[in-house]
């Protein structure tokens, strides 16, 4: 059945792929058949093991800044001469409220720094890393930018404002980067999964902060992941199901779609 997809000798590169979503995605793309470049901070949780074959490469990167976004790049093209796509996932979440009403947690509070770091990494760093693969991919008037966003950021999410803002962002550069790229041969789609089985995201620190944000405690914060009055299909999203059709989209089976995200949310919203 992988055949459908014709993947085979294809390359992606998946950023933020030592992990959770980004790591389901690099190994099923791998399983597949295409080359897989892997840029991440650290690779703890992630090894040659992982990967049948030797057609794998992990790259540490840091993709707020530039310099180590062009050395993946670089890296990516010295092992395996192109890129066909670029999965721009690498991401974090830190919960905050515009303002700690209760005023109990003044560190739950948005202030400037847990802004930066959400804006460079969910934002700065997808442009950096879609700039530097676009400029490979035009070489060859072929490929396909996945931007991986969330939800949230069409429909605005409580305690997470500052996040959904930089998810709307990606939104927006899929929508812009399709009608400056795709002239050139080059698809540019969206993902937006809703809540997903757990991944290094969802720490117990991540966890106690939303709850807070919420006036709820981690108990009921959790059951509500497999609620229907959250997501019509009462349970998480399952990693594989991201990935596989990210796997879907990276290929010519997903030819004529481009410049939309698609919501893999099981109806949390509709986007
Ligand atoms: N888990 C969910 O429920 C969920 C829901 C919606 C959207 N998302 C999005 O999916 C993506 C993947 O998240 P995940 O849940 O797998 O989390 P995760 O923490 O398991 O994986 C994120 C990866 O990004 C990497 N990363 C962070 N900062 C980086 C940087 N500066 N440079 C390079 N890599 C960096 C991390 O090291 C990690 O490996 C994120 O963009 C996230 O916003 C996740």
């Amino acid at each position: 059945m992988n055949n459908w997809l014709n993947l085979e000798g294809k390359v992606a590169l998946v950023t933020g792929g030592a992990s959770g979503i980004g790591k389901e995605i690099a190994l099923n793309l791998s399983q597949n058949g295409m080359k897989v470049a892997v840029g991440d901070l650290s690779f703890t949780n992630i090894s040659d093991d992982d990967f049948d074959g030797d057609s794998f490469h992990l790259i540490e990167c840091d993709v707020t800044n530039l310099d180590s976004v062009k050395n993946m790049i670089t890296q990516t093209i010295e092992r395996f001469g192109k890129i066909d796509v670029l999965v721009n996932n690498a991401g974090i979440n830190m919960p905050r409220l515009l303002v700690d009403v209760k005023g109990e947690h003044p560190e739950y509070e948005l202030d400037e720094r847990s802004f930066d770091k959400m804006y460079l990494v969910n934002q700065k760093g997808a442009f950096f890393c879609g700039q530097a693969a676009a400029k490979e991919m035009l070489k060859n008037n072929s490929g396909v930018i996945i931007n991986v966003t969330s939800e949230c950021g069409l429909e605005g999410s409580e305690g997470q404002s500052a996040y959904a803002a930089t998810k709307a962002a990606v939104y927006s550069f899929t929508r812009s980067w399709a009608k400056e790229l795709g002239r050139s041969g080059i698809r540019v789609v969206g993902i937006a999964p809703g809540i997903i089985e757990a991944t290094g995201l969802r720490t117990l620190e991540y966890e106690k902060a939303l709850a807070y944000t919420r006036n709820i405690s981690v108990e009921q914060l959790r059951s509500g992941y497999e609620s229907t009055s959250t997501t019509p299909l009462g349970r998480a999203g399952k990693l594989s199901e991201i990935a596989d059709a990210v796997a879907f989209l990276s290929s010519d089976r997903a030819g004529y779609i481009h410049g939309v995200t698609y919501n893999v949310a099981g109806g949390k919203t509709r986007g």
